[in-house]
């Protein structure tokens, strides 16, 4: 929790202590659960880059409820070390490393969670594009974890940093859930600017997805067919569709049709008439234009 003369003028930042958050990020889950009712039915929940935990007291205190339902499950993953909290797991880790994602899979012995929640944020380098990519790898890690572990129609809640590539991460994102939206609540500071998902343009808006289902039917590329050549049948030489314009053979073929390239064992008389009619034809090429070429 910042402790700047600004920080300490926050609303939330206030809120948060008179509360008992761990930081002012709380309010905007709680925020996020009053516009889109994320904790409706959950009862198993992964918090993505978690610490300190404010984020997981959120899950913890409204999941959990009343009765501290010991039922509920809720993962909480982060680089730091963090505080115990009541009826949350730790893992300590990275969440773009494959151990942890598998970490993360194993807690939840073969069942899925309801909802995934994701407040990463890379140390600033100062450099916004630099920040902004990797905020998006951040994402796109958490989004890979959520793969694994949501269950279908379940929830992803992840912060983004509003730039340019913006429009490619709702595409990537549009490929695994029906429904993308931005929210900005009123807890999110004012530096990071709102973004309208349903109004963007540009060639990331949407990406088809791509799906290789294989056929049965159809050749494999890994394979080796026989030609199944029929013996009654006579089988005519087929030319390259489109043979090279000028390729850097040329040259060589020449020669070996006047029966002048040189061979391993050739006389040195041979290799030297050789070398001459490649410097003669070298300069003929100089003075002659080939369609096609650029040169
Ligand atoms: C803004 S804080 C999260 C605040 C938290 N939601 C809360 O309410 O207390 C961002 C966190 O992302 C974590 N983080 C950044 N990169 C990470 C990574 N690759 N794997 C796991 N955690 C990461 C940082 O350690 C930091 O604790």
């Amino acid at each position: 929790m910042g402790r700047s003369s600004k920080d300490k003028r926050d609303i939330y930042y206030r809120l948060a202590k008179e509360e008992g958050w761990r930081a002012r990020s709380a309010f905007k889950l709680l925020q996020l659960d009053e516009e889109f009712k994320l904790f409706k039915g959950v009862s198993r929940a992964v918090d993505l880059c978690a610490a300190p935990g404010s984020w997981s007291q959120v899950l913890s205190r409204k999941l959990r409820g009343k009765d501290k339902s010991e039922e509920v499950k809720i993962v909480a993953v982060d680089l730091q070390a963090m505080a115990p909290l009541p009826g949350v797991t730790q893992i300590q880790g990275d969440i773009t490393k494959i151990s942890t994602a598998e970490e993360i899979i194993q807690h939840f012995e073969g069942e899925s969670a309801d909802l995934v929640v994701c407040d990463g944020a890379p140390d600033v380098t100062g450099l916004h594009d630099v920040d902004e990519y990797i905020q998006a790898q951040l994402l796109l890690a958490a989004l890979n974890i959520t793969t694994h572990v949501l269950k279908p129609g379940g929830n992803f809640v992840a912060k983004i940093f509003r730039g340019k590539d913006v429009t490619l991460l709702y595409s990537q994102l549009k490929i695994f859930f029906s429904f993308v939206t931005c929210a900005k609540p009123p807890s999110s500071r004012n530096s990071s600017i709102d973004v309208d998902f349903n109004q963007l343009e540009g060639p990331n808006r949407i990406i088809v997805p791509f799906l290789a289902c294989g056929d049965l039917s159809g050749f494999d590329s890994d394979r080796t067919y026989p030609l199944q050549l029929d013996s009654s049948k006579e089988y005519q030489y087929l030319p390259p569709t489109q043979p090279p314009i000028r390729p850097p053979y040329q040259q060589a073929c020449q020669l070996r049709k006047s029966n002048l390239l040189a061979k391993e064992d050739s006389p040195s008389g041979v290799l030297d008439e050789a070398l001459t009619a490649l410097d003669l034809n070298t300069e003929a090429d100089t003075n002659t234009t080939t369609p096609g070429t650029s040169d």
